[in-house]
This record gives structure tokens, C-alpha cells and sequence, in this order.
């Protein structure tokens, strides 16, 4: 085997928590294990960088973690990072200690904090795809999306339940700032009358005639699923306008909120991390850097976090239709 690129590495996890992180945390340091090379933990995501929160971390330190939710390396949103004062004192801590390789765990914020860093100062790094959104491109899923979906699935369905007894119609938020991934397929899961994503155009024009065709097809109660970035208007908007165009509609809205993010992480968002995290510690071992990687059909791949960033994984049109033919 040629000689390793990197001697001493750390990871940490950055931006929103999301279940699997640890999974990947752990594939991480016994990956680097294995191989002989250092690890390190950084808390609190770039801030731990800044302010040298490292830990040394090894086979036993990520113990019995694979089934736990959130992250015990912790998570942070770093303003300080934003600043080039903040990734110099980063990059300081990292020459002190002589570490010369980084894998950051998160979303699109902290793959441009890693893009940035790298650009910068030259540190060697790797990404791997942690968000519950789904949002980004160059892998077909990212660590917890699988668990998120399922755990609006089970919230949905008990809403279900309530929204049968009590002839409602419920207009039910899930999380995706900028993404419907979450929405279409909890929404295709659960039986949804219909799905508001903020990648389609919706108009409450087409709402009310979804609900004028349930009302023609017998049902008595409705679930419209509503990803929280969704454009048309709040769901407060939406439940109102719903009202006034149908005064006899008993309405509630819910929003399910950060438990989306929360719980242990589904087989498949556990088998993902594991094949990430060593993906990312045998890629920078490797020479790669300023790339993230993913699982696409798979395969192990590696995206330039450039990319990874600015493109967009498509919403599949057929499973918009899908949930169209299938809520009649
Ligand atoms: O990026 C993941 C995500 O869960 C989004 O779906 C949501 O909009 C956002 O994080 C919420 O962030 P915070 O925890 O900072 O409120």
C-alpha cells in the first residue's frame, strides 16, 4: 500500500444535528485506527477549531455510539469560523498539534466553511453529507434523511388517526428549509391529498381544487403535507386561506419540528455513515481533498465540495405524480 497522505487527523460534526452523525463518528476513528493514523475529536463543530477543544479519540471512545441519536462530539452553527481572524486561529491549532488532515461532518454550510478553509490555508479535507434535508448533491442520500423521513412517517400516521375520528383536515410541516425531499416522500408514505414543496410551483388555486376532488371522491378527512420551505405562504397562511375558501373544513396544523432530528438512527443511516466515514479517511489517506464523499448508486464517490454545494439532487417528477394518482 502507498504511503498514507495524512498522519494525523480530526473530524468533527457541524450545523444541524442529524441522526447517524455519531455512526459516521465512529467509522472515522476506527477507520484511522486501522490504519495507524492519529484521530482527533473536535467539540462544537468550527468553533471547537477556534477555541482547541480537540480530543483524542480512538477505537474505544466511540463505543456503543452507533445507535446514538444526535452527536456527542456536539454541533454548532460558528459565526467566528465566517471571519478570517476565526480560521486563522482554526489553522493555528491545527499546525500546534500537527494534524494534517480534517473530516468535517454536516451540510452545505459546512462544506463552504471547509471549502473556504481549504482555498486558504491548504488544510486537507474531506466531507461527508450529515443533514436530515437530503439537500446535497453528489450522493443519493445523506446521513439521517432516512431516519427523519421515518420518524415524520410515524408522526404523520398518528395524526392520521386523529384527523379520521374527527373528519379534520390537517396541514402537517415537516422539515426542509430549501428542500421537499422530506415532504414528498413522508407525504407519498402517509397518504397525503397533497404535497407542497418549495421545488414546485403550488398555487392555492390547485389546493382548493385538490380538496373540491377529495370532497367529490367521499373523503371525509385530509393530510396535506407542507415542507417548512415551501414558498406559497406559511402554513398559518395556507390553513387560513383553506378556511375561507371552505368555511365548513375543520382545520388544524401541526408542526413536527426538531423531533425530526432527533432518535436513533435507522440500519440504513447507520450502514450509510459507516461506509462514509471510512470512505473519507481512506480519501484523504489517498491525497484527495476539498471533496465530499458520498454513496451514489452504490458506489463510493467524490464530489468537490464546490459542486456538492451550488448543484441540487432534482426532486423526481414521477413520484409527484405518483402521489397525485394515488391520492384520489
Ligand atoms: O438543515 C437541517 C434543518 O433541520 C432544516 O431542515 C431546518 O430548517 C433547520 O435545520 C433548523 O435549524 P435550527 O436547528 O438551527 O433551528
Amino acid at each position: 500500500m502507498e504511503e498514507s497522505a495524512v498522519k494525523k487527523i480530526a473530524v468533527f460534526t457541524s450545523g444541524g444535528d442529524a441522526p447517524g452523525m455519531n455512526a459516521a463518528l465512529r467509522a472515522v476513528v476506527r477507520t484511522a485506527s486501522h490504519f495507524k493514523i492519529e484521530c482527533y475529536g473536535v467539540r462544537e463543530g468550527y468553533n471547537g477549531l477556534i477555541n482547541d477543544d480537540f480530543t483524542k479519540m480512538g477505537p474505544r471512545s466511540v463505543k456503543n455510539i452507533i445507535g446514538a441519536g444526535g452527536t456527542i462530539l456536539r454541533s454548532a452553527r460558528s459565526l467566528e469560523f465566517k471571519t478570517k481572524e476565526g480560521r486563522k486561529k482554526a489553522y493555528d491549532n491545527l499546525v500546534k498539534r500537527g494534524i494534517d488532515g480534517l473530516v468535517c461532518i454536516g451540510g452545505d454550510g459546512t462544506f463552504t466553511g471547509a471549502k473556504i478553509f481549504n482555498e486558504e490555508f491548504g488544510v486537507k479535507v474531506i466531507g461527508i453529507p450529515g443533514t436530515i434535508d437530503n439537500d446535497i448533491f453528489g450522493t443519493d442520500n445523506t446521513i439521517g434523511y432516512d431516519t427523519a423521513l421515518n420518524t415524520a412517517m410515524e408522526a404523520i400516521d398518528k395524526i392520521r388517526d386523529t384527523a379520521t375520528s374527527h373528519n379534520r383536515v390537517f396541514f402537517v410541516e415537516v422539515m426542509g428549509r430549501d428542500a421537499g425531499f422530506i415532504a414528498l416522500n413522508s407525504g407519498i408514505a402517509t397518504g397525503a391529498v397533497d404535497i407542497l414543496i418549495p421545488e414546485r410551483k403550488d398555487s392555492i388555486d390547485d389546493l382548493f381544487e385538490t380538496f373540491e376532488k377529495a370532497e367529490k371522491a367521499g373523503k371525509t378527512s385530509s393530510i396535506v403535507v407542507v415542507a417548512e420551505g415551501e414558498k406559497l405562504g406559511s402554513i398559518y397562511d395556507l390553513a387560513k386561506a383553506t378556511k375561507a375558501g371552505f368555511p365548513d373544513y375543520d382545520i388544524r396544523v401541526a408542526i413536527l419540528g426538531h423531533i425530526q432530528r432527533g432518535g436513533s438512527p435507522s440500519c440504513a443511516d447507520r450502514v450509510l455513515a459507516s461506509r462514509l466515514g471510512y470512505g473519507a479517511v481512506i480519501g484523504l489517506m489517498a491525497g484527495k481533498t476539498n471533496k465530499m464523499a458520498g454513496m451514489q448508486s452504490n458506489n463510493l464517490v467524490y464530489t468537490p465540495f464546490e459542486e456538492a454545494i451550488k448543484k441540487h439532487n432534482e426532486i423526481d417528477q414521477n413520484l409527484l405524480k405518483l402521489s397525485e394518482i394515488l391520492a384520489i
